[in-house]
């Protein structure tokens, strides 16, 4: 799915906080959004999520508005937003909402559980397992439904080291094995230059030139 983002003009209490005339994102590719605190970064990909709707401006989804395709995008936020339910139903309950049975259900977050490491938390509750557990439970939720379009917000901004390669090696899986659009937003350039193929700058919410960050 392309994502393309025309004329987005977005502004909190009168204040302009984005201001991108065009933006595009590559069908199958890794996009990375860098920039300082308070850039915008966040608001646009909440934008691009449909999360927040009011705006100025255009986003298309490979030519589709955003209600024809909003099953098949899912965002995962900085901070968790996980259900007081077991980790299991956590990672089950897109995909009751979908409608898939039940055996289906129990494969797919198996499977996820095992990639991610969680298989133990299974059982558990998910508001008390720790922060780096709760994002590698977040992404497997996110990854469940087989979105084409992912858009992650500083997914390993509280992950424990040992698991950073997990989650981007997770990532990388899925872009590769699925061909799901991708986009990332990192404070590491290192993660950037593992895991993208193009990388966008934000700064004061306009885009700026990225290119010497390779
Ligand atoms: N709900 C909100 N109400 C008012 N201002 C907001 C809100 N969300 C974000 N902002 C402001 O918009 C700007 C961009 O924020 P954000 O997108 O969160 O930046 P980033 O993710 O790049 O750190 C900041 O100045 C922030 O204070
Ligand atoms: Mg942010």
């Amino acid at each position: 799915m392309q994502i393309t983002v025309s004329n987005l003009k977005k502004s909190f209490g009168g204040r302009t906080v984005l201001d991108i005339e065009s933006l595009t994102f590559e069908s199958g590719k890794i996009t990375g959004i860098i920039g300082p605190n308070g850039a915008g970064k966040t608001t646009l990909l909440n934008i691009i999520a449909g999360i927040d709707m009011d705006f100025e401006g255009e986003v298309e989804y490979s030519g589709e508005e955003y209600s024809t395709v909003k099953r098949e995008i899912t965002m995962v936020f900085q901070k968790g937003g996980l259900l007081k339910r077991s980790v299991f139903e956590n990672i089950s309950y897109p995909l009751k909402l979908r409608g898939i049975n039940k055996n289906e259900i129990q494969q797919t977050a198996s499977e996820l559980m095992k990639f991610l490491g969680i298989e133990e938390l299974s059982g558990k509750k998910a508001h008390k397992i720790s922060g780096g557990e709760t994002q590698r439970v977040v992404l497997a939720r996110a990854l469940a439904i087989k979105p084409k379009a992912l858009l992650l917000d500083e997914p390993t901004a509280s992950i424990d080291p040992e698991y950073m390669e997990t989650i981007e090696r997770c990532i990388v899986d899925y872009n590769r094995n699925s061909k799901a659009t991708i986009i990332i937003i990192t404070h590491s350039m290192d993660q950037a230059r593992r895991l993208c193929d193009n990388i966008v700058l934000i700064e004061r919410g306009r885009v700026g030139e990225a290119d010497g960050f390779f």
